[in-house]
């Protein structure tokens, strides 16, 4: 997407390798909105530190991360022997994927590129075989989302107001987004409409990296409190919601979301407002039979108990909010049922969520899932 830097605009995605230095390059999203800095990443360790630590974050963003962290965890290895390459890469596979939990995209992505790896029959013929997956999920990430804009974008009617939650935009992708995507397609037509942006606690990626995308792209947004949603509802002011998804169940249609999202599901569906979730096929689980078996992320309290800002200093500063003695429960992720969804946008068309098992044979294509 385009961003504007020092006054130039500057075209940028979420996600990049360099396969001459063997560095994942990442944008430091715990700095946004108040600073923009790239980092490298040098070896798959950092590169799985990276996806823990929230330097990257969104299901798309640390799927291609983990795409490229494994075929740079590949390229590292030194020697020729195909039984120690693969004990290697096993570990490196093991680390990438146990980095973060409840997004499925990065198992996909990562049995994207062992699947293709598998073409080769030498070390080097199968680590070059890597980087080619690797990118080649990255740039399928990429058209996924520009899909899911072309889809989308007729959802979102001249003078709408459209809440959306957490940040599933071009920061949680490589690029463009899953429900920012059909915001940018419907911008870019000349209609114009309003987004209603969940500030999302407790870590606030509604409030800094949604906002932060809608401001750059020019996009009429306001931040509101996770609270207010319902009184907007209950006044007619929402006329849609679009979301994205960390992991929907291809079986039952079942979708885990930022936390938070099936508070919102239920109000939509109380008020009558449609309700869509935004994904690109990789983020979809043909394994997992009921929600209840999603792995749900708990996260530290500190980011309940406090919250990160800038001060007018310019430093980046951690601040206690709540009563210095009591604890905090903190699960990253809930689980939407079916019933609650009025549709899933995919790049292949909108679904109703009870649609996808029927969907398999199409949807499957390219996700790398070896189900079934
Ligand atoms: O914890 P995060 O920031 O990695 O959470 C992921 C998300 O941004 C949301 O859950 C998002 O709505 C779906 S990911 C495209």
């Amino acid at each position: 997407m385009h961003i504007r830097q020092r006054g130039r605009s500057v075209e940028c995605r979420t996600v990049t390798y360099d396969p001459s230095r063997n560095t994942v390059h990442l944008i430091e999203q715990r700095l946004l909105p108040h600073q923009f800095k790239i980092v490298g990443l040098r070896d798959y360790v950092s590169t799985a530190r990276a996806i823990t630590d929230m330097v990257v974050r969104g299901a798309g963003a640390i799927g291609a991360t983990a795409a490229f962290g494994l075929a740079q965890g590949a390229r590292s290895f030194s020697g020729s022997g195909l039984v120690r390459f693969r004990k290697h890469v096993d570990l490196v596979y093991r680390t990438l994927a146990e980095a973060r939990p409840t997004a499925v995209d990065p198992v996909n992505a990562m049995r994207q590129i062992l699947a293709r790896m598998q073409q080769g029959r030498t070390v080097a013929s199968q680590v070059s075989l890597a980087v080619q997956a690797a990118q080649a999920f990255a740039e399928e990430d990429v058209s996924h989302c520009a899909a899911i804009g072309d889809i989308g974008s007729p959802l979102i009617q001249e003078g709408m107001n459209v809440l959306t939650h957490c940040n599933a935009g071009w920061l949680a992708f490589v690029d463009i987004g899953s429900a920012t995507a059909p915001m940018y397609a419907a911008h870019a037509l000349g209609r114009t409409f309003h987004v209603y942006c969940d500030e999302t606690r407790p870590r606030c990626q509604g409030a800094s990296l949604t906002a932060w995308e809608l401001a750059n792209q020019g996009i009429s947004h306001q931040v509101i409190a996770d609270n207010a949603a319902g009184f907007l509802f209950s006044r007619g002011e929402i006329d849609l919601v679009i979301v994205g998804s960390d992991r929907v169940l291809g079986r039952t249609g079942e979708v885990a979301n930022k936390i938070g999202t099936y508070t919102k599901a239920v109000l939509a569906h109380r008020h009558d407002i449609p309700f869509y979730v935004a994904i690109p096929l990789s983020t979809i689980d043909w394994d997992l039979a009921s929600g209840a078996e999603i792995p749900i992320e708990q996260r530290s309290p500190e980011e309940v108990l406090g919250a990160w800002g800038m001060t007018r200093a310019g430093k980046r500063q951690y601040v206690r909010i709540a009563n210095p003695s009591s604890g905090a429960l903190n699960p990253g992720f809930d689980v939407t049922p079916p019933e609650l969804i009025t549709g899933i946008i995919t790049p292949l068309g909108i679904f109703r969520p009870s649609e996808l098992w029927k969907m398999r044979d199409r949807l499957r294509v390219g996700t790398g899932s070896d189900a079934m």
